[in-house]
């Protein structure tokens, strides 16, 4: 009786794990017990070829998971008339697709069709940051590929220009906290952004000053220089941090100096509780690498409607 009850509890719960599309670190463990290392290979080597990598797969892998869960809904092309979130309007930032491409293609040639390529960019989100001198971590998997991708939902991505409100809120809406909100900004320890992006603090700010006084001067004069009021060069922006390849605790240290790009980072320093974190993790880059992982499993574990293992992460299948 005792061990029937006992197989009931087990069939119950595997059940509802199922169900719940529970996450596992072993999740490839008999069924491809080589994909994660092959991942690493891929985004090491085209990292050497282009610096500007890591930064673009951490991006995407925020990008997929903040819309719709993390399904890789950010991989897929636009197709017929359907604008596909590659499309969207924030798009500017999201490119090196081709590292996950690859990665994919490497993966099934040894385990045709069992990694999920919102898993791959969930591992090679890690391996970017793990390559660039951060911590590295265990990476939950079991992720399903979904089969819808809109540009227009890229609206919900938080804007640069939000304050500390938005971004709660933004955050709460998908199971996430102001603690890890602070956190997954030192994401900003990487990367690059267009003028576009920063526009509305160095120009116009408000009725009353140009630029925003929360910014350090000379670092706006900076800006205004590379970035002018009608600014023609596309390709114009700014590093994220002063150690754009190299995942640090940098980001917080300039925050603190007024010297973050965004309004967004610069929120950070409007609540009390949110301003704490922020100078702990200028202090000590061991609190802020705990931190990140604990937040980016977090934020990778935001659950899809995914269905299917994508044979080609731009397509659906069939
Ligand atoms: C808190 C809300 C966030 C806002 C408002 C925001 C906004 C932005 C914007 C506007 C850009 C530059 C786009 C461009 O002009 O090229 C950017 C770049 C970037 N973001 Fe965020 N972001 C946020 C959170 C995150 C998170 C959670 C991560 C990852 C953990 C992240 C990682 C990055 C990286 C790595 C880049 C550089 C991309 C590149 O150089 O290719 N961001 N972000
Ligand atoms: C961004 O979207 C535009 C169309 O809205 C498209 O022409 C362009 O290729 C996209 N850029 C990237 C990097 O996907
Ligand atoms: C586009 O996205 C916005 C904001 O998420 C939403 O309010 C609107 O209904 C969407 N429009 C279409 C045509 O889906
Ligand atoms: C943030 O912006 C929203 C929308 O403009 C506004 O309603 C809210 O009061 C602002 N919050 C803070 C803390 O400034
Ligand atoms: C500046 O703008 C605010 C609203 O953004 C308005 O209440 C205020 O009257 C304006 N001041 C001047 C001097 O125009």
């Amino acid at each position: 009786m005792a061990t029937i009850f006992l197989s009931l509890v087990t069939i119950f719960s595997l059940i509802n794990l199922h169900s719940s599309n529970a996450l596992s670190v072993n999740y490839y463990h008999q069924t491809c017990p080589n994909a994660e290392s092959t991942i690493t290979k891929v985004v090491k080597k085209s990292m050497m070829n282009d610096r500007t990598v890591p930064a673009a797969l951490l991006r995407m892998h925020f990008h997929d998971c903040f819309i719709k869960g993390c399904d890789a809904s950010v991989l897929l092309n636009s197709q017929g008339n359907n604008q596909a979130e590659k499309d969207g309007p924030p798009n500017i930032s999201l490119h090196a697709f081709y590292v996950i491409d690859n990665a994919k293609k490497e993966v099934e040639k040894m385990c045709p069709g069992v990694v999920s390529c919102a898993d791959i960019l969930a591992l090679a989100a890690k391996d970017a940051v793990a390559l660039s001198g951060g911590p590295s971590w265990d990476v939950p998997k079991g992720r399903k590929d979904g089969k819808i991708s809109k540009a227009n939902d890229t609206r919900q991505l938080p804007f640069p220009t939000f304050n500390i409100s938005q971004l709660h809120q933004s955050f709460s809406q998908r199971g996430l906290s102001i603690d890890d909100l602070v956190a997954l900004s030192g994401g900003h320890t990487l990367g690059f952004s267009h003028c576009s992006s920063f526009q509305n603090r160095i120009h116009n700010f408000n009725n009353i000053t140009n630029v925003d006084p929360s910014m350090s001067p000379s670092f706006a004069t900076s800006l205004r220089q590379v970035c002018p009021m009608h600014n023609k060069v596309k390709s114009a922006g700014a590093n994220l941090d002063s150690s754009p390849t190299v995942f640090d605790n940098a980001y917080y240290k300039l925050l603190l100096q007024g010297k973050s790009i965004f309004s967004s980072d610069q929120a950070l320093l409007t609540t009390s509780r949110t301003k704490a974190l922020v100078t702990k993790f200028a202090t000590s880059q061991q609190e802020f690498y705990h931190a990140f992982v604990e937040s980016m499993i977090r934020m990778s574990s935001i659950s899809g409607t995914g269905t299917e293992i994508r044979l080609n992460c731009g397509v659906v299948n069939h």
